[in-house]
């Protein structure tokens, strides 16, 4: 199967999986709660984490659906993520995945809950996955728990709004960059290859893959927070101008280099899976992102 072909698939199956998560709660009376998971986390959006979970578990020679469950989790604390991000107290933004967000229709107390809620049943969902050696559902869970927590996203998240008021050095933005962002793309990579049975050596790839892409994807999202557009985002653009991003210190030109230099050397991380053309040509395409 071609890449593009293949990703279409990824994504296909994603959407179809991701509709059937809160169908066995459907009895339950916090209706509104499920509506308010659902209304983000079936937003459409690129379903990035999802492809490379797939792909990392096909990469490393199993049924790429054994990855669903923890793809799906991951795909949750990540939407879970963008709705907490876009809330007043934090980036205070109107407009996501093409939708109003999150607490402009459902108010601030039930979108600081559906995020909860989000995060909270990815692990209910990522534990029903079936995890073959050398690794176990241990492995699999603190690694999603780490990625997520405070030495993850969330812990990037505070490096990111502790920051906002003076002007960080290259390693402190890459720092923030690293763990906001990094830490769930990290998730989705090492999961999907711990599904697929990886070797050490393939775990670490994955691992230094993500750290890499994770990098390069956050400094694009900086750049088309300036160059890009709302109708193709689907979600505000200028809003993040006072931040401490890689475009602030360096401005867009040197930015377009760098997410080149960190896209070739995560590519340049694959070489212990031979052919990986699917996400070679997924790590060059997100170079010229404009979505
Ligand atoms: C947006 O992530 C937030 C960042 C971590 C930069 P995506 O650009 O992957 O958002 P969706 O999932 O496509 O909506
Ligand atoms: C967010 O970074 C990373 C998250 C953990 C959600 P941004 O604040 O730049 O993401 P967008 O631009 O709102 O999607
Ligand atoms: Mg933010
Ligand atoms: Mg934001
Ligand atoms: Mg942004």
């Amino acid at each position: 199967m071609r890449p593009e072909e293949q990703i279409r698939e990824y994504r296909t199956y994603t959407e179809t999986y991701l509709k059937t998560i809160y169908d066995r709660f459907r009895g339950e009376p916090q209706k509104l709660l499920f509506e308010a998971a659902e209304y983000s986390l079936l937003a459409g959006g690129k379903r990035l984490r999802p492809v490379l979970a797939f792909e990392f578990c096909r990469l490393c020679g199993r049924d790429w659906k054994l990855a669903a469950p923890l793809a799906a989790g991951v795909e949750m604390i990540h939407t879970y993520s963008l709705i907490h991000d876009d809330l007043p107290c934090m980036d205070n933004d109107d407009f996501r995945r093409g939708r109003p967000t999150n607490h402009k229709v459902f108010g601030e107390g039930m979108a600081v809950l559906a995020g909860d809620a989000l995060l909270t049943d990815a692990f209910l969902m990522a534990s029903s996955a079936e995890i073959p050696e050398p690794w176990s559902m241990s492995d699999a869970v603190s690694l999603l728990a780490e990625c997520a927590g405070s030495l993850g996203m969330v812990g990037g998240q505070v490096l990111d709004i502790m920051s906002q008021e003076r002007e960080l050095t290259e390693q402190e933005v890459l720092a923030i960059q690293s763990r906001k962002t990094g830490k769930l793309i990290k998730a989705a990579c090492c999961l999907g290859a711990m599904a697929g049975g990886a070797t050490q050596a393939q775990f670490d790839a994955a691992s230094q893959f993500a750290n890499d892409l994770g990098l390069a994807f956050q400094i694009r999202d900086d750049m088309l927070d300036v160059i890009g557009t709302q109708e193709e985002m689907g979600k505000g653009v200028g809003t993040d101008q006072d931040k401490n991003t890689f475009v602030r210190l360096y401005g867009l030109e040197k930015c377009e280099e760098l997410v080149i230099t960190f896209t070739n050397r995560a590519i340049s991380a694959l070489t212990p899976f031979g052919d990986a053309e699917l996400l070679k040509q997924l790590a060059l395409d997100l170079t010229a992102r404009r979505t």
